[in-house]
């Protein structure tokens, strides 16, 4: 694929958003459960107070200057504001039993913070059912197979068509190609242009006969944001339904499931500052109504017999077992930590910083440095970096000498990796704690192992 230079750079980049232009007023009264911190101080203001959030991560604040941690592996899992483990904690200490039990006093206080997490869920995310639409699962991963083998076995038979797109993550082409072999569905892949964005160019040949249109919201190796609403009206003028993987766009930027006119979306709880172990699975309550269970155990009955079962209404009938209950209560507080903040604020935040790693690598290493990302302002804080004839597990390991924390490797993209005609890149991926220093560290270091290597 073509380097992007300098001068195109600049040009693409003219109209960009700055944290200082995207001021939203979005004080919230709420805080952590836990009580420290308050992530309202941050509230208000135009800009992200990037220190002040830095103190927030313990992760963050507690190494001294010498160890100072420069966290660029956001689009992996993103680091915990202490507002979200004491959340957690408060909950262990004070609230747990196992949840849709128990009749005492702790069980019903588990139960009523496990369904508000719920209720702050969908509203993040815009849902009108948030009772009915919003499902926990463990991370994205299980919510697009949930969706593949509930949805999928029932609705798809031999021939139907799934249409994806090159720049999937394995969550979201792996259940597609099990579709493939199982039930020999065919699967279609919509390409990826030179300039990094998806060529729509033969959309609609594409589009014809297709049961579902599965798209990622933001590409999590070059940050590219497709024109999701677009495809979505062009799924749905065709027949298909849509799916939506907001892995890496629901913890940067608004997301309201009516703006996307998704039917289904998925995303998790470990890269938007909450913990590991929880995701979630919006879809259109009538969807998900008529879609037969996708786990079989405890939870999701409403009666048993040898003969059969009867499923539990939603959501719970995709709830089986015991559900990740501490974990939605330390998704709730981390939701509550970004609205403070605000996702306006926060999604300046990012595309200002983009800009300025782009601008500012681009004139510290020049043609030392190809930074796989598009000319679109909007598309998200994901850099993938190459210095030519350096393997990126060395890029990597150079920077980890400097403390500073990126991914190498195939990013679980291997279809985009022979897109990009490589077998791995090093990805700076930022985010809310994340500043210019931490860019300017990132430069220093990538200058050294360019000269290391050079
Ligand atoms: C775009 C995208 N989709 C899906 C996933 C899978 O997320 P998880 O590992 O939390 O299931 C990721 C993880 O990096 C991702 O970036």
């Amino acid at each position: 694929m073509a380097a992007m230079t300098p001068a195109s750079w600049a040009a693409g980049w003219g109209g960009a958003d700055t944290p200082g232009t995207a001021a939203t007023d979005r004080a919230s009264g709420a805080t952590g459960r836990g009580g420290a911190g308050r992530p309202d101080a941050h509230a208000g203001r135009d800009s992200l107070d990037t220190d002040h959030i830095k103190s927030d991560f313990p992760v963050l604040a507690a190494a001294g200057d010498g160890d100072r941690i420069v966290y660029l592996d956001s689009a992996s899992s993103s680091q915990k504001p202490r507002q979200v483990i004491d959340a957690m904690s408060t909950y262990y200490e004070s609230s747990h039993a196992n949840v849709h039990r128990g009749l005492y006093r702790l069980a019903s206080e588990a139960d009523r913070l496990y369904e508000e997490a719920r209720t702050l869920t969908g509203r993040f995310i815009g849902a009108t059912d948030p009772e009915r639409e919003v499902v926990f699962t463990k991370n994205s991963t299980e919510s697009i197979n949930l969706v593949s083998f509930s949805w999928g076995y029932q609705n798809l038979q031999p021939g139907d068509v799934v249409v994806a797109t090159e720049m999937e993550h394995h969550a979201n082409i792996v259940p597609w190609i099990n579709l493939h072999e199982s039930r020999g569905i065919e699967l279609r892949i919509i390409p990826l242009g030179d300039d990094y964005e998806l060529d729509l160019t033969s959309l609609d040949e594409l589009l014809d006969g297709a049961k579902l249109v599965a798209c990622t919201l933001m590409s999590n190796v070059l940050g590219t944001v497709p024109p999701f609403r677009r495809i979505a009206d062009a799924a749905h003028a065709a027949g298909a339904l849509v799916l939506a993987d907001g892995a890496q766009l629901v913890p940067h930027s608004p997301v309201d499931v009516r703006d996307l006119g998704c039917d289904f979306l998925a995303f998790s709880g470990h890269k938007m500052l909450g913990p590991t172990g929880i995701g979630v699975l919006w879809g259109r309550a009538e969807l998900l109504d008529s879609m037969p269970p996708f786990m079989g155990g405890g939870g999701m009955i409403r009666d048993v017999r040898f003969e059969g079962i009867v499923p539990a209404d939603i959501p719970t009938r995709f709830e089986a077992g015991t559900p990740p209950i501490a974990e939605a209560v330390g998704l709730g507080a981390a939701i509550r930590y970004l609205e403070a903040l605000g996702m306006d604020r926060i999604q300046a935040h990012g595309r200002a910083l983009t800009e300025y790693a782009v601008s500012a690598l681009t004139a510290r290493l020049g043609a030392g440095i190809e930074i796989m990302h598009p000319l679109d302002p909007e598309a998200g804080a994901v850099l993938s970096l190459a210095l030519p004839g350096v393997h990126p597990h060395d890029v990597a390991q150079v920077l980890a000498d400097s403390g500073i924390c990126v991914r190498a490797g195939h990013h679980c993209a291997k279809p985009l990796m022979r897109r990009l005609g490589v077998g791995a890149t090093a990805r700076a991926s930022m985010y809310l704690y994340n500043d210019e220093s931490d860019i300017d560290a990132l430069g220093d270091a990538l200058e050294r192992a360019a000269k290391l290597f050079g």
